[in-house]
């Protein structure tokens, strides 16, 4: 995909903001940290147009990224990270089940999880609830710099495993530091919205 143009459009917390012009969109799911925003920035070669951070919990509405008007990228916040306080934890849930239940638009989600770490408890529920509802996943193992490449394989491995990956759901390698695996992503990405 040769992204021409790539706008932010608005931070939402609830379907009245969402964005209205019914173009195909994919939305990110993952821990707090893992590089969910880091990943948007590389898929569009922009260097912080999705902001990003250190800290976990940096992310912490929907935000609706609008790339050559011909798709969405739906940002939103991690889950998994215990300081953030458990009202916010459960206002955070509900916004997401809100929008991952009842967003006629979303065509798929792009599951980040480490590359260096076996899926927490967290990682495996999610892609259930994503399996549950029917919703096409496409996981990304992301920090890949991170790993020496003879290790890749052992690690794509444990991930496979660890989220019990359903036959045909793609597994991608990627790294938003060296942008490895980037056109990978851009087809699976293209092959959900039908751009
Ligand atoms: P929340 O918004 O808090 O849920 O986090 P996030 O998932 O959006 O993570 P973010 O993109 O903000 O990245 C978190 C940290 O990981 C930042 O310090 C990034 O620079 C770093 N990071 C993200 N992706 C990679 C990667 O592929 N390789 C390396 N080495 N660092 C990465
Ligand atoms: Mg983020």
């Amino acid at each position: 995909m040769l992204v021409k143009k790539a706008e932010f459009v608005i931070s939402a917390v609830k379907p009245a903001q969402y964005p209205e012009d019914a173009l195909p969109e994919i939305a990110l799911a993952g821990r707090s940290n893992v590089g969910k925003s880091s990943l948007i920035n590389c898929l569009i070669q922009r260097k912080n147009l999705a902001r990003t951070s250190s800290k976990p919990g940096k992310t912490q509405t929907i935000n609706f990224y609008r790339i050559n008007d011909q798709l969405y990228f739906a940002d939103v916040p991690g889950y998994g990270f215990a300081r953030v306080p458990k009202s916010v934890r459960q206002s955070w849930g509900k916004m997401m089940e809100t929008y991952l239940t009842g967003r006629e638009t979303l065509k798929g989600v792009i599951q980040v999880v480490d590359l260096r770490h076996p899926p927490t408890a967290d990682d495996q529920n999610m892609y259930q609830y994503l399996k549950h509802f029917g919703i096409p996943v496409i996981v990304v193992a992301t920090k890949a710099d991170k790993i020496s490449r003879g290790k890749w394989q052992k690690h794509l491995k444990a991930v496979r495993e660890g989220l019990e990956l359903h036959q045909g759901d793609p597994l991608l390698l990627f790294s938003s530091e060296t942008a490895y695996g980037k056109e990978q992503l851009w087809k699976e990405i293209e092959k959900c919205t039908g751009n």
